[in-house]
């Protein structure tokens, strides 16, 4: 694997190696050992041209515990503001000899149109580009979800909320059915889904409490106003009333069934502060778990495994 750009069309085998890697580096941290040497050297930067908390942080983390030499390109002083083009700015940064970029970028493909130009060597991973896709993301999901329920052919998963402009979502649902759940579900209304959403093996559903039935694991998405431009926007108590995840809706799924989120939340929006604190909820599990994932993902792309 050179670069991390998608999940899309990646075979189950990379899917679980990635994943079982992960698992090895969740118990380098549980013993308390916050470092190992695999990636000392190495030179990673991340270039986040788009706000980000938990995946920034996390890999900057994951980078550091690798003993890599991290890199974060503060992009409001960044020369981009005098006109200095994305593959400019990547070219300079290539001759100060980065092994790796972590691209955060607005627009749908730039972490492809990088890897593109890459010189040889580089490894490109996509954390986050518009609307298309954020593997790492999904990676850690499918993680949590493996971690909680073990299996994954006996499940029955709901992804709730803004699909359409949901680059987690789109990951999620190829990670998904490549691992072999049985039944996804996306619960939206329908201005918030893509057009012909059911190619891509989901199930559709517009109501809540029928698309929450005896689910397992419920992904909750919060709505992405910064790439409606102009579609309409309901508010958020008509969406908090209808889509809003509160324990009398979770009560549809099965009692043992897992809410997660990937944050940044909306509490009162898409979800209900005493559902995302509760006992049945695992976002701040998932956020320790994109520690082991980009390790697990930095450290294979770079071929130094444990
Ligand atoms: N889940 C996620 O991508 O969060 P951040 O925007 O905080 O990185």
């Amino acid at each position: 694997l050179q670069h991390l750009l998608t999940t899309e069309g990646l075979p189950a085998e990379i899917l679980l190696q990635i994943l079982d890697t992960a698992e090895t580096f969740v118990g380098v941290t549980e013993r308390d050992v916050k470092k190992v040497p695999l990636l000392r050297g190495k030179s990673i930067f991340n270039l986040f041209f788009e706000p980000s908390t938990r995946t920034r942080t996390t890999f900057e983390i994951a980078a550091k515990r690798l003993s890599a030499d991290v890199f974060n390109l503060n992009i409001a002083v960044s020369a981009q503001s005098k006109g200095e083009t994305l593959l400019d700015t990547v070219n300079n940064l290539a001759a100060m000899d980065a092994d790796m970029f972590v691209v955060r970028h607005s627009q749908s493909g730039a972490a492809h149109l990088i890897a593109k130009h890459a010189r040889p060597g580089i490894h490109v991973i996509n954390a986050g580009d518009g609307r298309h896709a954020h593997p790492t993301q999904a990676l850690l999901d499918m993680f949590t979800i493996r971690r909680f329920k073990h299996e994954f052919h006996n499940l029955r998963v709901a992804i709730v909320g803004d699909i359409l402009h949901s680059r987690v979502a789109r990951s999620q649902i190829h990670a998904l059915t490549t691992l072999g759940v049985p039944e996804v579900r996306v619960i939206a209304p329908k201005t918030l889904l893509p057009s012909r959403v059911e190619r891509l093996g989901v199930h559709v559903f517009h109501d809540m409490r029928s698309g929450l039935k005896d689910v397992d694991v419920l992904m909750m998405l919060r709505l992405q106003k910064e790439r409606m431009q102009g579609a309409y926007l309901p508010s958020s108590e008509e969406y908090f009333k209808n889509y809003g995840l509160t324990p009398e809706k979770l009560s549809m799924a099965r009692p043992d069934a897992i809410v997660m989120h990937p944050g940044p939340m909306n509490r009162g929006v898409e979800i209900d502060s005493s559902v995302a604190d509760g006992g049945q909820s695992v976002i701040l599990p998932q956020v320790t778990f994109g520690i082991a994932i980009r390790m697990a993902v930095m450290s294979i792309l770079a071929g130094q495994q444990v």
